[in-house]
């Protein structure tokens, strides 16, 4: 796939400013912004930008309600004609929580799948603080995301805001957008060939197939201890729940970018400790990104799917943001009907684990707490 097969769309303020910074960074797709508030609009430097809504919103946003999203896309649905045309993958970023991102992004997926164009959705979901009502919309909208994407990504902005390790909120989620477009552009750049050992589209689908919402993290090293000290990072890193989602992933994708000096022997001792860090049968799928500007440093990227995180969505059916036009017979087959044995959110309560496969790893079975398995008698 080359760069300008994909477009990368921007929803609402976050799904703009997100994309925002990854305009330095990909250079050759097509990026584009949908907003309802114009001022957004006027003031971003991405360089397509479809203001929609404008008739009831006069340009003022929806003030976070989704409904009045859906009402922006459903009145302004010809002017977002053409952002399909000759493209084979569509990136939608958005913040769920809002009403723009939460009440467009779905609709712009569906749009895209009509199109017959592959999907990528990467969401944030709200900070603890801005409140249950607000999670209740994005849980709602991320729900609706998952079940069109064929890949879905999201990411907590509480889990951003640690990585970041700055005190101010907006500095904060300056410094973790930043992170999470480095990211993004890692698997760009596998996806675009610039790797050397490449994972294609089909391979990302397959891993995120039947799976929840993917987890994304990152880690970085430089010099001589660079190895060590990204894997480090990585397995620190809070929107990976410092290792845990890795433990409890199903598939993941992996991506080592460095410089010209990337050595193979530094790519096998990082895919065996992964390998050991994951479960036994977890699927790994890896990619190298070759890029001078890195000079010796040298990041990973990782996305985990089926991490059994809180965030798998619940079933779309009472999903306030779910597009209309989903209940009509999806061209092709939809993704929930392609999905196996995903894992409801509601199904949780009595009997959740019984039907659940151990977790075996050399013989031992991992959900027996270690002390147990080990024998390990505890003091009182
Ligand atoms: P309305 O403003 O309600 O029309 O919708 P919107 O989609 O434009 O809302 P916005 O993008 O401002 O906020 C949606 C959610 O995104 C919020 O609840 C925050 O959790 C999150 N958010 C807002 N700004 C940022 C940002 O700069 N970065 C990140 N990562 N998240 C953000």
């Amino acid at each position: 796939m080359k760069a300008e097969d994909i477009v990368i769309i921007g929803i609402g303020d976050a799904g703009g400013r997100i994309v925002e910074c990854l305009l330095p960074l990909v250079s050759g797709s097509r990026l584009a912004a949908i907003n309802t508030d114009s001022d957004a609009l006027s003031s971003s430097s991405i360089p397509k930008k479809i203001l929609i809504g404008e008739a009831q919103t006069r340009g003022l946003g929806t003030g976070g309600d989704p409904v009045k999203g859906r009402r922006a896309i459903d009145d302004d649905h010809a002017a977002l004609h053409g952002l399909f045309e000759d493209i084979k993958l569509a990136v939608v970023v958005a913040g769920l929580g809002g009403g723009t991102g939460s009440g467009v992004a779905p609709f712009v997926l569906e749009m895209a799948r009509d199109a017959d164009v592959s999907t990528l959705a990467l969401v944030t979901l709200p900070l603890a603080f801005e409140g249950a009502p607000r999670k209740s919309v994005a849980l709602d909208a991320l729900s609706a995301v998952h079940d069109i994407a064929d890949v879905a990504i999201a990411v907590e902005n509480d889990l951003l805001a640690e990585s970041s390790n700055r005190a101010e909120l907006k500095a904060s989620l300056e410094v973790s957008d930043q992170a999470v477009a480095g990211s993004l552009q890692c698997v760009f750049q596998i996806l675009t060939g610039k790797g050397y050992v490449r994972a294609g589209l089909a391979d990302l689908k397959r891993l995120a197939s039947g799976a929840g919402p993917g987890a994304l993290g990152f880690g970085w090293g430089d010099g001589t201890r660079r190895v060590r000290e990204s894997l480090a990072s990585l397995f620190d890193n809070p929107l990976l729940e410092h290792g845990e989602a890795v433990k409890r992933a199903k598939s993941i994708l992996l991506t080592v970018a460095s410089g010209d000096d990337l050595r193979i022997s530094e790519v096998d001792e990082i895919v065996s400790i992964v390998r050991e860090k994951a479960a036994a049968q977890a699927q790994l799928c890896v990619g190298t990104v070759i890029d001078p500007a890195l000079a010796d440093r040298l990041d990973l990227s990782l996305i985990s799917f089926d991490t059994g995180h809180p965030v798998v969505p619940r079933t779309s059916a009472g999903a306030s943001s779910t597009p209309s036009s989903r209940r009509r017979p999806a061209k092709g087959k939809s993704k929930a009907s392609r999905a196996q044995d995903k894992l409801r959110f509601d199904a949780a309560g009595k009997g959740r684990f019984k039907d659940v496969e151990p977790t075996l790893l050399d013989g031992e079975d991992l959900d027996i707490p270690t002390f147990i398995r080990r024998g390990i008698v505890l003091e009182k």
